[in-house]
């Protein structure tokens, strides 16, 4: 998607030679303009899909789904990161390692709204080891539910998570994928 990858080229930073910060669009500060546009893009390309909801986690993937999800016109479900209040029964959760803060949480999701009827779009903002990732598939599966497919805003191609995804046989559509990066230039595939 040209727009975004200029958006990466222009405010992107590079702080390290595995993590690009994009805080001024995607990751604190919301471009709403560029999401409806990548809304439009997700929707699109798994439009004879037939999906049913969008799932993606939270936070910075719930921008992009909510996006996708009006587009598509279905509900978008967010699994949760932390303990709710009201949210305690009826769960599915699944394990989550993150390789880049070193620490195993918890995602849940209630089984009130994804369920055995549904067939899903995964939607997230970044694509790195694909641990989160894992961990979306494996709750919709405990669902009982199907997945239609993986929408990606940024895919780092230099990290795992890409190959992990597509060789379990998923539909994965990234809309920018990096080959590599340094603090001077960002090369797309
Ligand atoms: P993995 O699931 O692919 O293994 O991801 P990893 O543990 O490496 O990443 C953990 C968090 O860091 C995720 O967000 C992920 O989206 C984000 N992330 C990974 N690589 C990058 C990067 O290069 N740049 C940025 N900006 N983020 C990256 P999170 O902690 O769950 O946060 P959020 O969704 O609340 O923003
Ligand atoms: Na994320
Ligand atoms: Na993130």
């Amino acid at each position: 998607m040209q727009l975004l990858k200029e958006k990466i080229e222009q405010e992107g930073k590079v702080l390290s030679e595995k993590v690009l910060k994009v805080d001024t669009f995607l990751n604190h500060q919301i471009d709403p303009k560029l999401m409806v546009e990548i809304g439009k893009e997700f929707a699109r390309l798994f439009r004879e899909e037939n999906i049913t909801k969008v799932v993606t986690i939270e936070s910075s993937g719930i921008a992009p789904a909510v996006m996708t999800a009006l587009k598509l016109e279905v509900p978008v479900v967010f699994a949760r990161k932390h303990q709710s209040l009201t949210l305690t029964e009826n769960l599915y959760r699944s394990k989550v390692y993150s390789f880049t803060k070193q620490v195993s949480s918890e995602i849940a999701v209630s089984g009130d709204f994804v369920t055995a009827d549904d067939h899903v779009l995964l939607i997230d903002d970044f694509l790195a080891n694909g641990q989160a990732m894992l961990g979306l598939m494996d709750i919709v599966e405990q669902a009982g539910a199907t997945i239609g497919g993986v929408g990606i805003v940024i895919e780092k191609g230099f990290q795992e998570g890409g190959a992990v995804i597509r060789d379990k046989g998923v539909r994965v559509e990234s809309l920018a994928i990096i080959d590599n990066m340094s603090p001077d230039h960002i090369t797309f595939q």
